[in-house]
């Protein structure tokens, strides 16, 4: 699919230290292949080992996979437990009491830290008052909510008396949040009256009455509010209760609600970049086992580490590596609640040095935005800070170009620090394909290697599994723990989006393209499969395209698209960011120009973009993804007509209409 016609590169590797390899959890290249081999071997008992030795049973399950009504998988289905057990009370008496679970930094830098002790004494506090208002195990609650330690504690609340939480991202518009409110039949929504992001103060409380405004089937009777803010908002005597009065006069004590394994924790709606909302949903045993393996193989997470996920709790990353993973580790964690670039572009190595953070877990396009911003102004650039208790670092979201890989691990990993590149989806629970750090060799713009347990392939169009080397689609080849169940209320939906009949029904389409390198199998993601291209009869991945415009020294960022050609079926127009200024007029065009003869030279004359525009910024959604079909419709002189809601930044749409 997506042919590379470029000559093929000597693969540069590169491996962890020695000192790293000894203290990892998995030491070397035969401890992965052990383990993958066990999981080839018996595929059931290598599961059932991990879930026995890693998660707390209240009862222990006696059967492990249940493959009788496919894709409607099953594991660990008679054993009971419950999640917030297995992250809060679990390190009440394993010396972890005292030890800080969270280290809140507020969009203003001041600090608050809550030990597993407080953290447990909250969540119990919250749990009993989401009782006394009557929400019940198997009721839907929506939590709309900036990050914050209340967020987790909200979360952790629901998971302990069995209620099925549906985390919204507090950047979504009234429609949404009503659309996933009325989704999941929500009885409750636990809210705040504000967020501060940026030093500005924007409305939480005021969007949570409009969507409920617009609601129709009026399912939802409580909302529960944190105070986050002084600011005066409207309230409902008889609906709208402050958290912290709710909380006031409960119990510190809260009994789990046992529950199945197969008990719902949550369900998160995947974001909008491409059709309708889809409601993944997920069970308790096997993402918990998966939240719990992947922190302990790909982020080889020490008693001792400071483990900082910058991912929003409204986004899978959030769930599984701030909410759950973690605290199941008993690790302690870093929460920030506003952006990398207020009050200036050096935050996030300020907060490094500040809190010591050992593993920073990041997305590459917060990377791209800093190595621009540090590249205009040195006062605010890595060197500026220490960064030296770093030991691990993590990419997830998109592929991470080679560029700012090795911009990452130069400038902020010193080329100490192994990088994890995750790559996993919503519906995947936690990862897929990833480096283990003391293990994998890593190699700059791939994911490497599926972890032990998943089995990935790369097919044709009918399933046949391709050869290495030849791009195709990217599939799971059998159930695992962490997986979709299914999509909330819309088994057909499930069964058809991800198991697709012309496959064969028994593969998880992942919905990207992949090719594995022809010497090592390493993966490479090559995107969406709807996002690739075909000039003249080639198909090209947009990453292509897009890594080798990042890697040109001038460029910061770019993103590319087709547009219908008459000549060659679909033209590529590149938006693209410099890391000076916005050129203009003759200089835009000479840079142009260059630019074209560059990627021609990279890949190949048929990669040249016919069209290259030039922006500040990209639009992007608030989770940092770029919204490549507003660049579709700008490509094409269209007018857009699309929910642009989940934009972060809407202004940058008409410079870049304008732009030609
Ligand atoms: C993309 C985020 C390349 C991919 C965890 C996937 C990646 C989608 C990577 C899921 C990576 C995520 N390399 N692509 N390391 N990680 N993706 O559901 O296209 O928000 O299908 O989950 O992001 O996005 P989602």
């Amino acid at each position: 699919m997506a042919a590379n016609p470029s000559e093929k590169k000597e693969t540069q590797f590169y491996y962890p230290s020695e000192a790293f390899v000894q203290n990892a959890a998995i030491s070397g290249m035969n401890a992965y292949h052990a383990l993958c081999r066990a999981a080839a071997e018996d595929y059931e008992g290598f599961w059932a080992e991990l879930a026995q030795e890693n998660v707390l049973w209240h009862k222990p399950f006696t059967r492990v996979l249940n493959e009788t009504n496919p894709p409607f998988y099953k594991w660990f289905e008679d054993g009971e437990l419950n999640v917030s057990w297995n992250c809060l009370d679990k390190n009440l008496v394993n010396g972890n009491a005292e030890k800080d679970a969270i280290i809140f930094e507020a969009d203003d830098g001041t600090v608050t830290k809550v030990t597993y002790r407080e953290l447990h004494r909250r969540v119990c506090k919250l749990a009993n008052g989401l009782k006394s208002l009557g929400v019940r195990k198997g009721d839907r609650v929506v939590i709309y909510m900036a990050m914050s330690i209340e967020a987790v504690v909200a979360m952790q609340a629901c998971a302990r008396i069995g209620a099925i939480h549906s985390v919204v991202f507090g950047g979504f518009s009234a429609p949404s949040l009503g659309e996933r409110i009325e989704n999941a039949g929500a009885v409750a929504v636990i809210t705040a009256d504000m967020q501060i992001r940026g030093g500005r103060r924007l409305p939480l409380k005021a969007i949570v009455d409009d969507a409920l405004a617009m609601s129709e089937s009026h399912t939802v009777k409580n909302v529960i509010v944190y105070q986050r803010t002084d600011e005066e908002i409207p309230f409902d005597k008889g609906r709208d209760h402050w958290m912290h009065e709710l909380m006031q006069s409960q119990s510190e004590i809260c009994q789990p609600e046992w529950v199945n394994a197969e008990h719902p924790l949550f369900i998160l709606y995947t974001s909008g970049s491409t059709g309708n909302p889809k409601g993944a949903q997920h069970s308790s045993g096997g993402y918990l086992l998966w939240a719990i393996m992947t922190m302990r193989w790909t982020f080889d997470i020490k008693p001792t580490d400071i483990f900082w996920c910058t991912a929003d709790i409204g986004w899978i990353t959030g769930h599984t590596y701030n909410a759950y993973g973690p605290l199941a580790v008993g690790a302690t964690i870093v929460l920030f609640e506003g952006v990398p670039t207020y009050p200036h572009a050096g935050r996030f190595w300020e907060m490094i040095e500040k809190h010591k953070v050992s593993i920073f877990y990041t997305a590459p396009t917060a990377v791209r935005s800093l190595i621009k911003a540090s590249s205009e102004n040195r006062q605010f650039a890595p060197e500026q800070y220490d960064l030296s208790s770093l030991r691990l670092l993590g990419s997830v979201g998109e592929p991470i170009n080679p560029e700012a890989w090795l911009w990452f691990y130069k400038h902020i990993g010193k080329e100490r620090c192994p990088i994890v590149d995750t790559f996993w989806q919503t519906e995947t629970g936690g990862h897929v394909i990833a480096p283990m750090p003391g293990a994998t060799p890593q190699v700059p713009g791939s994911c490497t290697l599926p972890l032990p347990g998943l089995s990935v392939s790369v097919v044709d169009e009918t399933g046949q599994e391709l050869p290495w080397g030849q791009g195709g689609i990217l599939v799971i080849n059998r159930p695992w723990p962490s997986m979709i169940r299914t999509v909330w209320g819309n088994d057909e939906r499930y069964k058809t989006h991800y198991w697709p009949e012309e496959l064969g029904g028994k593969l998880y389409q992942a919905g990207d393209g992949a090719i594995r390198d022809p010497e090592t199998g390493y993966f490479t993601i090559t995107g969406r499969i709807d996002d690739v291209l075909n000039v003249s009869g080639h198909a090209l991945g947009t990453m292509e395209v897009e890594s080798v415009l990042a890697a040109h020294p001038m460029v910061a960022e770019a993103a590319v698209v087709g547009k219908p050609d008459d000549l060659t079926g679909e033209s590529i127009c590149a938006f693209v960011i410099l890391k000076d200024e916005l050129p203009q007029g003759d200089q835009a065009k000479s840079i142009a120009s260059d630019l074209r003869k560059w990627v021609s030279k990279e890949i190949s004359p048929i990669a040249r973009p016919k069209e290259i525009r030039f922006g500040e910024n990209l639009p992007k959604t608030r989770s940092g993804k770029i919204m490549r079909r507003l660049l579709r419709v700008i490509a094409r002189g269209e007018e857009i007509t699309q929910d642009i809601s989940t934009l972060e930044n809407p202004a940058i749409l008409d410079q870049l209409r304008n732009s030609l």
